[in-house]
C-alpha cells in the first residue's frame, strides 16, 4: 500500500473528514478525562520548520507526547535543510529514521517532493498555498459549536491566501457556502477558485461578503514571506477590516474564527477578537486534538 499523506483536506474524502472531527471530540474528551491513550508509543515525528510557529509547533509536540510518542524539531539553520541539501534527499534520509514528517514550509511543490520521497507520512503543517491541518481544527469547533456545517454560509475576509484556499477545499469537502470579500489583485488563485463552483463567491466588499453569514473568518493581511509588502498591505486591506459594523451583517449567533496570530486593529478589531461571538481560544486549542486525531489515522502501526 502505498503511503498516505496529508497535504491538502483533498487527501482525505469527506466522510474520513467527518470521521477525523469526530475523532478529535473523543481524543479531546480522553485527555479532559485524564484517560491516557497512547498508541503511538515509540513512534517519532520529525518536524521540519522553515517558517515560525507558535501553535503548530506546541500543538504536534504536545500531541506526540499524549500520544506516547515524540516530535523532532529541525529548523533550516541547525541542519542541512538551509545549507542547500536537495529536499528529495533529506525526505530519503529522515523518512528511513522516523514514523512521520511535518514540515512548514514557503512553496507548495517543496511538500509535494517532500511526500514523493519520503517512506513515511508528511503532514503540511502550512505553504503558501494552504494550511489544511488549521481547517480541522476550524472544523472542529464549529461542530462542537453548532454540529454539522454542511449549508452553512461562511464569509472569508481579507486576503486570498494559503488559508483562504484551504477554506475553498473545506468548502468542497464539507458541503458549505463560502463568501470571499478580497481587494481586487488578492484574489485566491482561480483555478481553486473554480473548483469551488456554485459554493464560492467573490465580493470586493466586507459588508456583503458578510450579510446573513453563519461563520465569519479572516487572517493576517501580509502572510510570513510577505513582510516587506505589510505597509502597502495595510491601505490596500484597509475596507476589509472585520469589525463590529461587519459583524452586524451576519446572523446574531454567527461565529467568528481567525487561525491567528492576529494583528488587533488590522484585519479585525480587538472588540471582535474578544467578543462572546469570537471562539478563537478553542480554535487554536483544537489544534492539539484535531492534529492527534489525525497523527493517530496516519501514524498507527496497522494491525
Ligand atoms: N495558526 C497557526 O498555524 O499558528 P502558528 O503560526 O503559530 O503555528
Ligand atoms: N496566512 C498566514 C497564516 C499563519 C498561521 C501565514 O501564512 O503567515
Amino acid at each position: 500500500m502505498s503511503t498516505r499523506h496529508f497535504l491538502s483536506l483533498l487527501d482525505f474524502t469527506s466522510d474520513e473528514l467527518r470521521a477525523l472531527i469526530a475523532q478529535a471530540i473523543d481524543v479531546k474528551q480522553k485527555l479532559k478525562q485524564g484517560i491516557s491513550h497512547t498508541p503511538l508509543t515509540g513512534k517519532l515525528l520529525a518536524m521540519i520548520f522553515e517558517k515560525s510557529s507558535t501553535r503548530t509547533r506546541v500543538s504536534f509536540e504536545a500531541g506526540m507526547y499524549q500520544l506516547g510518542g515524540q516530535a523532532m524539531f529541525l529548523s533550516p539553520r541547525d541542519s542541512h535543510l538551509g545549507r542547500g541539501e536537495p529536499i528529495e534527499d533529506s525526505a530519503r534520509v529522515i523518512s528511513s529514521m522516523v514514523d512521520g514528517i511535518l514540515i512548514r514550509t514557503f512553496g507548495h511543490d517543496r511538500i509535494e517532493t517532500l511526500a514523493q520521497n519520503s517512506r513515511v507520512p508528511v503532514i503540511n503543517g502550512l505553504s503558501d498555498l494552504l494550511h489544511p491541518c488549521q481547517l480541522l481544527a476550524d472544523m472542529q469547533t464549529w461542530f462542537e459549536q453548532r454540529g454539522d456545517i454542511a449549508g452553512a454560509t461562511v464569509a472569508w475576509i481579507g486576503d486570498g491566501n494559503n488559508m483562504c484556499h484551504s477554506y475553498i477545499n473545506a468548502a468542497l469537502s464539507f458541503d458549505f457556502n463560502l463568501r470571499i470579500a478580497c481587494p481586487t489583485g488578492h484574489e485566491p488563485d482561480s483555478a481553486m477558485l473554480e473548483s469551488g463552483g456554485d459554493r464560492i463567491s467573490l465580493h470586493h466588499s466586507a459588508i456583503e461578503a458578510a450579510m446573513n453569514a453563519d461563520l465569519v473568518v479572516t487572517d493576517v493581511w501580509a502572510s510570513m514571506g510577505q513582510e516587506e509588502e505589510q505597509q502597502q498591505r495595510i491601505e490596500t486591506f484597509a475596507s476589509y477590516q472585520v469589525n463590529r459594523q461587519v459583524m452586524a451583517q451576519a446572523h446574531k449567533d454567527a461565529l467568528f474564527m481567525h487561525c491567528l496570530p492576529a494583528h488587533r486593529g488590522e484585519e479585525v478589531t480587538s472588540e471582535v477578537l474578544e467578543s462572546a461571538q469570537s471562539v478563537i481560544w478553542e480554535e487554536a486549542e483544537n489544534r492539539l486534538h484535531a492534529q492527534k486525531a489525525l497523527l493517530e489515522t496516519l501514524l498507527r502501526p496497522s494491525v
